[in-house]
């Protein structure tokens, strides 16, 4: 049975948390049966804008494959792969680049706001303003139709996919197939300290391996309305983190829209959804953290999954890089 091709990656700079749960792992689980999947441990992206640090990523690279397996995404039914260990990524990324401009990498909205949050100024790493099209070269290389991705990375399907149509314009017939991004309908779950992103550099991530107590002191510092001072006043559930997510992560959605009516209302404390919020955060934790810790029992295993799993995929990228090389009529020796 041919089924579609789903890949999606994750830079190696830090073990992955909750946002990254409800941004993509979550419906990578839903629909790895359905699709021929594939997971790219993205060191070599990673290192775009860590070059001073490549032993963090070197390291992460484990950490996250410990993530993926912790999650429960079954390396029998997926394809977990290193993408520094595929040269057809980097050999497709290099023509590609000639079908991009600098202006249009420049324009790229995600690529944006990263130069801008990293501070970057004039001394732009070349290799990070390129990355959307080595990221082209990821989702094309294995023909990929399904991409579940944050929803910041859109714009980067978007890119790729106009690289994917100027190229087959040039082959004269379909070489590359477009991609659609998946994006959880949630929409990107905020840092715990309410900032717009949850990322384990500001400080404002609940990682998969949390212990307890991390978990319940990461809830506990939690903004939720600074304007409901007593349990009886009326309080704001647009904007409070608890109920952001609550929103991800409660699967009782029917007495979650009771709580929520109760607390705009007044008359409901924020101790009381916080003691909701950590219930049901331990319960999603806690069996992920208890599988994390016993693949970190078995680092013979995990090696071998992505030894394998780049040697597939190893297959698959060369195979699709001869396709363009030919779609685009260079000279074959
Ligand atoms: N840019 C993604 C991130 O920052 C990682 C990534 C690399 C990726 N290659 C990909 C995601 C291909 C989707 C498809 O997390």
């Amino acid at each position: 049975m041919i089924q579609p091709i789903l890949l999606t990656g994750d830079r190696t700079t830090g073990p992955l948390h909750l946002g990254h749960y409800a941004g993509s792992l979550r419906s990578r689980l839903d629909l790895l049966d359905s699709h021929e999947t594939y997971l790219l441990l993205a060191d070599a992206q990673a290192l775009t804008d860590n070059a001073h640090d490549p032993e963090k990523v070197r390291r992460n690279v484990i950490e996250v494959a410990l993530d993926y397996l912790a999650v429960g995404i079954d390396p029998t039914k997926s394809t977990i792969c290193l993408q520094s260990h595929l040269p057809a990524l980097a050999e497709l990324s290099m023509l590609y680049l000639n079908f991009v401009s600098v202006a249009r990498l420049e324009r790229n909205p995600t690529i944006k706001t990263e130069i801008a949050a990293r501070g970057f100024g004039r001394d732009i790493p070349a290799g990070f303003l390129c990355y959307p099209a080595a990221q082209a070269a990821d989702i094309t290389a294995f023909k990929a139709t399904v991409v579940p991705v944050g929803e910041d990375q859109a714009p980067l399907i978007e890119q790729t996919n106009e690289i994917a149509r100027r190229i087959n314009a040039v082959a004269g017939r379909d070489v590359l197939p477009e991609a659609r991004a998946i994006i959880p309908r949630s929409g990107r779950l905020p840092g715990v300290d309410g900032r717009a992103k949850m990322s384990k550099s500001g400080g404002n991530a609940i990682p998969l391996s949390a212990t307890p107590d991390q978990i319940s002191a990461a809830v506990r510092a939690m903004f939720t309305d600074p304007a409901h001072l007593r349990v009886e006043d009326p309080g704001r559930v647009e904007g409070n983190v608890v109920f952001t997510y609550l929103d991800a992560f409660d699967p009782d959605t029917q007495t979650l829209e009771e709580l929520k009516a109760r607390y705009r209302h007044g008359g409901l404390g924020d101790g009381k959804i916080k003691k909701r919020l950590d219930e049901i955060l331990q319960a999603l934790v806690a069996p992920i953290r208890n599988r994390r810790a016993e693949f970190a029992q078995e680092p013979d295993f995990v090696l071998d999954v992505i030894r394998v799993g780049t040697e597939r995929a190893r297959v698959v990228t060369e195979a699709t890089k001869k396709e363009v090389v030919d779609g685009l009529g260079l000279f074959a020796l």
